[in-house]
Formats: C-alpha cells, sequence, structure tokens
C-alpha cells in the first residue's frame, strides 16, 4: 500500500509538470495575440490554462510530522538495565529461560524476529509492566522510561471522549497549552484535528499522539513496541531519523529494515530458542549469520 501511495504521487509530480510545460506553450500564445483578432482562440486557450492547473498534491501525501525526542533533563546511569538470569513463561509456556544482557546508555538496540518469539513481552519486563518469573532486572540511576505499546490501547483508552489535546495535556503536569499545540502540529494534528475525540483517531494518528506524548516528556530511555506498525512511509522516515538523533537510550522492536538500518546499532535477534546479542545493525547481522 506505501509502495503504491509513493508512485502515485509520483505520477501526479510527472503530470503536473508535464501539464505546467503546455500551459506555459499556452500563456505565450495568449501573450502574443491577447491585442490582435484571434480573440476567440484565446478566449478559449485560457479556459484551457485554467483546466491545466496542477492537480494539487493530496495533503496526507507531502505531509511529514516533525518528530523529535528532545534532549533528556537528566541523563540516565552508564548502565540502563542490566538483565540476570531472568525466566518468564505463560501458564506452562517458557518465552524466556534464563536470559541475561546488559544496555548501556546511548545503545539503540533494535529487537528482530517472528511474531510470538517474545519482543513485547521483553519489553514489558524491562519497562516493570509484567513481573517476572525468576531472575532480576536492575535498573540503572535516573532512567525514565518513555513507552510505546504494541496495542495502543494500553496507553489510549478508545472508549473515552477525551480530545487528542486533553490526552497529551494529561501526559505533563504544569505543561501549557501552547507547548501541547506545537506538538500536535509537529504531529500534523492542525486546526481542528487537535481536538478530535481520541475514539475517532485512526491508527497512524493515534500511533503520532502516542509519539507526541513521549516528545512532550524528555525521557531518556525509549520502550517502543512496533511504533512504525501503522504509520505511513513518511512518518516512518522521520521516526527512524529521530532516534537515530536522540541523545538517550533506544530499545525498539520493529520489523522494519529501514528503521533497524538506520537508528539502531545493536540487535537482538528471536530466532533460535535463545536470543542472540549482535554488535552492529540489522545488515550487519545478516551478514554474519548468512556466512555462518
Ligand atoms: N498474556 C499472555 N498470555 C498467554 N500467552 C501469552 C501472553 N502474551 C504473550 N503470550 C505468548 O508469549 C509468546 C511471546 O509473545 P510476544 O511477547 O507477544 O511476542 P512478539 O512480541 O515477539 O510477537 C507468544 O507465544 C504469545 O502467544
Ligand atoms: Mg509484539
Amino acid at each position: 500500500m506505501l509502495v503504491a501511495k509513493t508512485s502515485l504521487r509520483e505520477k501526479t509530480e510527472l503530470e503536473n509538470k508535464s501539464k505546467e510545460k503546455k500551459a506555459a506553450q499556452l500563456k505565450e500564445f495568449v501573450a502574443r495575440f491577447s491585442a490582435g483578432t484571434r480573440a476567440s482562440q484565446v478566449q478559449s486557450r485560457l479556459r484551457e490554462i485554467e483546466r491545466l492547473e496542477p492537480q494539487e498534491l493530496k495533503k496526507s501525501n507531502i505531509q511529514r510530522p516533525y518528530i523529535r525526542f528532545y534532549p533528556p533533563e537528566k541523563v540516565s546511569g552508564q548502565t540502563v538495565f542490566k538483565v540476570k538470569d531472568i525466566s518468564k513463561s505463560y501458564d506452562e509456556n517458557f518465552v524466556f529461560n534464563h536470559l541475561n544482557f546488559e544496555v548501556s546508555r546511548g545503545d539503540k538496540i533494535g529487537l528482530i524476529g517472528n511474531n510470538g518469539k517474545g519482543k513485547t513481552t521483553l519489553i514489558k519486563l524491562l519497562s516493570g509492566i509484567l513481573p517476572l518469573d525468576s531472575g532480576f532486572i536492575e535498573i540503572g540511576h535516573q532512567v525514565q522510561i518513555g513507552y510505546f505499546p504494541q496495542n495502543h490501547s494500553e496507553v489510549i483508552d478508545k472508549k473515552s471522549n477525551m480530545t487528542a489535546f486533553d490526552w497529551l495535556k494529561n501526559r505533563r503536569e504544569g505543561i501549557n497549552d501552547q507547548d501541547i499545540r506545537s506538538i500536535l502540529g509537529k504531529m500534523l494534528f492542525s486546526g481542528d484535528d487537535a481536538f478530535k475525540s481520541i475514539s475517532h483517531l485512526s491508527g497512524g494518528e493515534t500511533a503520532r499522539l502516542i509519539l507526541g506524548g513521549i516528545m512532550l516528556c524528555n525521557y531518556n530511555v525509549l520502550l517502543l513496541d512496533e511504533p512504525n506498525n501503522h504509520l505511513d512511509l513518511e512518518a516512518v522516515s522521520a521516526l527512524s531519523w529521530a532516534l537515530e538523533d536522540f541523545k538517550g537510550t533506544v530499545i525498539v522492536a520493529s520489523h522494519d529494515r529501514d528503521l533497524l538500518n538506520n537508528a539502531t546499532n545493536k540487535i537482538i535477534a528471536f530466532e533460535t530458542a535463545k536470543p542472540y546479542i549482535f554488535e552492529g545493525n540489522l545488515e550487519g547481522y545478516l551478514a554474519a549469520r548468512a556466512t555462518k
């Protein structure tokens, strides 16, 4: 679908170019003969020029959110998470068994692997939403976590009549209305869209609103669970740029190759029974796996 959208945009741009050329020729004719005897020909050409006005490119195709995770107010300790011998199962089914790893400040970690392998479970264990069965997770000094859930309804109650504006306002005490409007604008909620009910937001709008909430709070650690799932191409590339630029620590579960390649420098792969930790981005990981 995203590919189709892009090529539609390219097609419109090409058509606009050829229309511009044609219109330029017609305008030249009009300029030469408007004072002369060819009045009716001039009139018909004027009508044609009007018809050739470039088709306005659809807003959703050119608008790109401005995603930026502002420098955290406090930096975290050098060690962000120490994961020691953790195990987690649902009923009888093990997701992790005696898993160990460390996350350092500034790490940008991509979690990859098929659905059902445990990416969401790990993110929820790190954020403290889910309890461990055994082992422990040490959380570093002054770690402040911004969480983007795979299931948006964990943070946005779709049954609520709250507006997007109020939802953001509730994210941070004492925030002024101007700052909220500014974030909403960056996330493409312009004008009255700011006061849309959160129950009426599309998947993409909901994802942008949650990202806006994270932007508002200057966290130093981001735990993002498939944040790109409902975003269009422009928004995914804006997100990937923002993560690359971010001065804190990122753990992001995703299936998006570009995002993983551009925004991460470490991979935790859930492909075998035990998650495998690789120093490098997705490209590096795939190349290393191919030579095994
Ligand atoms: N609340 C739950 N109750 C029972 N099983 C669950 C629950 N949540 C996840 N699972 C199971 O745990 C495994 C890992 O799931 P999950 O962490 O969501 O993986 P991923 O995010 O990689 O798709 C899957 O087999 C899933 O069915
Ligand atoms: Mg998941």
